[in-house]
């Protein structure tokens, strides 16, 4: 199972220098863009040939189990769907995925292309924007065979299947995604062998390349769209990852979207289970995510914010010893996002990650849905609502806790989400609340 904050600050470290500094367009949005996110492969199933697929077989040591056919959004989108649209969604992340598109180099596989028109169709007469990623993690094998983001050509392919991409999903309201989580992207590459460390600031530019090309491809095609990467953050070395990517298209992002899932802080230092891939036992921190707003609002003040990912994975569905809930967990968290809103953060909007368990890149054990399945007992694949379902519900048609609402969590013990800023500048506790709406 892949290992974040270790290898991301090495990873950092490694940067290569590519600069480029501007003034962005800022546009917010009306209403509050309450989503629910997916990618393709973990979730799709039928997997084509690809950098994923290849880990896979061969067993590199991300994989703790078999990919068997994840949760097959493939051909349950449709409930996938249906279930965010009763939640109140009004935005739907999902990944077009390269390798099933273009399976070969320059041949396109109509039934795959058919499949995803299928999915905006159903997002739409849903009533709900699609938030379309062109590349979360994953490349077809042809272009594994070619040496992956270790050559320039992958630049050239990559930017044409999004050409592709987006020339058929324009008009249609999307909000673009153009590399998601790019330092961990570099970080996974190196542990599943796709590149070697030291070749960790060619991918890194190059990464900085497609996105900054399609940030204009895609306002050339579909004009008045919203184009973002999302970080991941990670406490305290956020400055540093920022530096092999974010720094480098800051003139290229119509919102910062931010990845919030693991905190830090003097009296909460669990964190530390993620280096051997124990996700689920960490410790939540929901004040962390206003401090990870506080961090960007600060560095891009001309920008709206938009929470990409929030999520809270479960030892394989089980209940955490503390009893926190899924639900606990997300009112937590919207009601710092709404704290952040009250202190004057532009957040426009937030993703929960995810809406159904998926293939954790190599596991199923840390569930994030929130709709569980059983993705290697149940043959039916069923979609079980936790109680995050309800939660949600709620949160949207309030836009927002209830009044009064406080936390499960306390507020951390001197955060170092955002280093010593946020010890020693602590979120005035409870302070006011802004509706999302
Ligand atoms: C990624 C997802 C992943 C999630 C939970 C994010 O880093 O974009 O693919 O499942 O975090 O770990």
């Amino acid at each position: 199972m892949r290992r974040r904050p270790v290898l991301g600050l090495v990873v950092a470290l490694l940067a290569g220098a590519v600069s480029a500094v501007g003034a962005p367009p800022a546009q917010a949005e009306e209403p509050f863009l309450w989503g629910v996110a997916t990618s393709g492969y973990q979730s799709e199933g039928s997997a084509p040939d690809s950098n994923w697929r290849r880990y896979e077989q061969s067993g590199t040591s991300s994989i703790e189990e078999p990919y068997r056919n994840a949760v097959d959004f493939r051909h349950r989108y449709a409930e996938d769907i249906a279930n965010a649209r009763a939640l109140g969604a009004r935005v739907f992340r999902f990944g077009v995925e390269w390798a099933r598109v273009e399976p070969r180099e320059d041949v396109v596989d109509q039934a795959e292309l058919a499949y995803y028109d299928d999915v905006v169709d159903h997002v739409l007469a849903a009533g709900m924007r699609p938030m379309i990623t062109l590349d979360h993690w994953v490349y077809p094998g042809w272009v594994a065979d070619q040496g992956g983001w270790d050559t320039q050509k992958t630049v050239d392919d990559w930017l044409a299947n999004a050409r592709r991409v987006v020339d058929r999903y324009k008009g249609k309201g999307a909000i673009w995604i153009t590399v998601n989580e790019p330092t961990v992207y570099v970080q996974n590459e190196i542990e599943n062998g796709g590149i070697q460390a030291w070749q960790a600031p060619w991918m890194q530019s190059r990464l900085v390349t497609v996105h900054r090309r399609a940030y204009d491809l895609i306002h050339q095609l579909d004009p008045g769209a919203m184009v973002s990467s999302n970080a991941a953050y990670i406490p305290g070395v956020q400055a540093a990852l920022d530096a092999t990517f974010v720094d480098h298209v800051r003139d290229k992002l119509d919102f910062v979207g931010v990845d919030y899932y693991y905190g830090a802080s003097l009296d909460n230092l669990s964190a530390v289970h993620g280096v051997n891939g124990e996700f689920w036992k960490i410790d939540p921190q929901p004040d962390g995510i206003y401090y990870v707003l506080r961090y960007y609002a600060r560095k891009f003040p001309d920008l709206p914010l938009y929470v990409v990912e929030s999520g809270m994975p479960t030892d394989d569905g089980r209940a955490r010893p503390d009893g926190y809930t899924r639900a606990d967990h997300l009112r937590d968290h919207v009601y710092w996002v709404q704290r952040a809103k009250a202190d004057g953060m532009d957040v426009i909007g937030y993703n929960y990650w995810s809406i159904t368990d998926n293939y954790e890149w190599g596991s199923y054990r840390p569930r994030f849905g929130l709709y569980t399945v059983d993705a290697r007992s149940d043959p039916a694949l069923n979609r079980r609502p936790t109680d995050g379902v309800a939660a949600y519900r709620s949160l949207v048609a309030g836009d927002g806790v209830p009044a009064g609402y406080r936390p499960v969590k306390a507020p951390a013990v001197c955060s170092l989400v955002d280093g010593l800023d946020s010890c020693l500048r602590p979120a005035p506790y409870p302070g006011p609340l802004a509706p999302l709406g």
